[in-house]
């Protein structure tokens, strides 16, 4: 069905979270170029505008669950970076650097603890560097992956095996939009509607993702560079940053709810609203155990 502009109508579809709080978030070393330690940060506001996120997710349905922070680990704030699952598949992170080194172990152990809950169980060290959705994109069928800057593409081969879905490697050029997911949003993962600020690719990528995504919006610099791609999306609401102005109103024609998120006190460590969420996809099987639940529950 199309809207009265020719765009489908859209759906939320319901979805599972893993984020942490930033309870010992601070800006205390420089691995990208947002980062810069002689700053302030303001603990407390940081924690308020989580919080802000968190309630959003919650009251648009969402299930939120929790990682228990780590002091001396100051980004762990930013959750996409330690796992990804795929269908109930979890490959966890290896960071590029050292300072983020041992938050993998803490995402592995929830993995393995609460695996159940995602019909999950099939966890899969990971061999090389990567950080995650960081750089993972997951549509309905295929991965995307970024390269360059963090995540190698020998673990995009790695996330293949484990998954059994075709990668497609995208290389970054930008060290402002050092990971993919600051550079490209999967606004609908069901008909693999994305957006994408074309200049953070190589000429090859660039040419790649004109010829896969013909109906993509296109993201500006000032978009990009407002953390505006680095959003999470239900399918509807599309959580976004109120400074993407321009990618905003893209958004609303083509029949997206844009949900006005504030997260400025963490865009001082080079992240914002989907860096601070990992999306837990469950296994097939698990995910008709939950939709046969909710029609019971509703009916
Ligand atoms: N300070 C963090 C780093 O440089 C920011 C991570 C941003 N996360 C993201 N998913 N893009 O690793």
């Amino acid at each position: 069905m199309l809207n009265g502009v020719g765009h489908p109508v859209r759906h939320a579809k319901l979805r599972h979270y893993l984020m942490c709080p930033p309870t010992y978030f601070d800006v205390t070393y420089a691995i990208n170029p947002w980062m810069d330690p002689s700053g302030h940060v303001d603990r407390a506001l940081a924690a308020r505008q989580w919080s802000g996120l968190v309630d959003a997710y919650r009251s648009t349905g969402h299930r939120v669950d929790l990682l228990e922070p780590l002091a001396d680990l100051p980004d762990m704030v930013y959750a996409a970076n330690g796992a990804t699952v795929v269908d109930g598949r979890t490959l966890p992170a290896r960071f590029a650097n050292p300072e983020r080194d041992a938050e993998a172990a803490v995402h592995t152990a929830w993995h393995w603890r609460n695996g159940a809950l995602y019909g999950g169980g099939n966890i899969q060290p990971a061999i090389a560097i990567n950080e995650a959705e960081g750089d993972f994109a997951v549509l309905s069928r295929r991965i995307l992956a970024g390269h360059g800057f963090r995540t190698s593409p020998e673990a995009h081969r790695e996330l293949a095996t484990l998954t059994d879905r075709e990668v497609l490697s995208l290389e970054l050029v930008d060290p402002r939009l050092f990971h993919l997911d600051l550079a490209l949003a999967v606004l609908d993962d069901e008909r693999d509607h994305i957006a994408y600020y074309p200049d953070a690719f190589s000429q090859r990528s660039r040419r790649l993702l004109g010829q896969l995504f013909p109906d993509a919006l296109i993201a500006t610099k000032l978009d990009a560079y407002a953390f505006g791609l680095n959003v999470v999306s239900d399918g509807l609401h599309v959580f976004i940053p109120a400074g993407a102005r321009q990618l905003r109103e893209l958004l609303a024609v083509a029949g997206y709810w844009p949900i006005s998120v504030d997260l400025s006190e963490l865009i001082k460590g080079g992240g914002g609203v989907k860096c601070c969420t990992q999306e837990i996809r469950p296994a097939r099987t698990a995910q008709l155990v939950l939709s046969q639940l909710l029609a019971g529950a509703s009916s």
